[in-house]
């Protein structure tokens, strides 16, 4: 399974994507809007740093602007996907641009029938998102095994991008139900490296070690 980084955050990822664990960077309007300076110089650096499918979402509502914008979200750099949300404009828009060679991300699905309408006119990534689908008090990974599931009966090459990833649970759920994808927040991606036990564990090693030491000394 595939690891995005999700953040707009030039300084999050630099560390990430140097410790080599990044495939990929998923951003949208709210993410973007958090960060000042120009959002096409951001999403070029975003591509520089991860050499890997970085997603940039278009704001119009219209499948023509949509297309312009995608075409011109595109020409930014070749690493660029563009997204676009699960509305029938973007359903037409993401066929469009597709049809040009053109990755599309069809972002904003919560249900398995979406994904499929995504698929159908060649969407390159869905993103269902399931911390918001928890927060309702539904179940979101069962929607990401539904798609897994329709996915591969199907024989679509379409990608599942597990989105709105709020723990380590969601992760792991999300490769063994066989997600290609997993996009998660800087602060998830910082709490897959722990484990009380590893702490504890180096600590007692160092302590032994610093004892003998000692020890040898005397
Ligand atoms: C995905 O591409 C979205 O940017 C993101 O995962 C949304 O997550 P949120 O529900 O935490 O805003």
């Amino acid at each position: 399974m595939k690891l995005f980084v999700d953040t707009g955050n030039i300084k999050e990822i630099a560390p990430l994507a140097a410790l080599g664990i990044l495939d990929g960077a998923t951003t949208n309007p709210s993410l973007m809007a958090k960060e000042g300076g120009d959002p096409r110089a951001i999403i070029k650096s975003i591509c520089d740093l991860v050499q890997g499918p970085v997603s940039a979402e278009v704001v119009a509502t219209d499948a023509d602007g949509m297309i312009r914008e995608g075409r011109d979200l595109a020409a930014i750099d070749p690493h660029v996907v563009v997204k676009v949300p699960f509305t029938k404009a973007g359903v037409a828009a993401c066929r469009t641009l597709a049809a040009e060679g053109t990755r599309v991300n069809v972002t904003l699905i919560f249900s398995a029938a979406q994904a499929w309408l995504a698929a159908k006119v060649g969407a390159a990534y869905v993103s269902p998102f399931v911390g918001r689908l928890d927060d309702i008090g539904a179940t979101g990974m069962n929607l990401i095994q539904e798609i897994v599931d329709l996915f591969g009966h199907a024989g679509y090459e379409t990608e599942v991008l597990v989105a709105s990833v709020r723990n380590p649970i969601h992760v792991i759920e999300a490769g063994r139900m066989g997600a290609g994808v997993v996009t998660c927040p800087p602060s998830v991606i910082e709490q897959l490296f722990k484990h009380p036990l590893t702490d504890s564990g180096l600590e007692r090693f160092l302590k032994d070690w610093e004892q003998a030491q000692g020890a040898k000394k005397a």
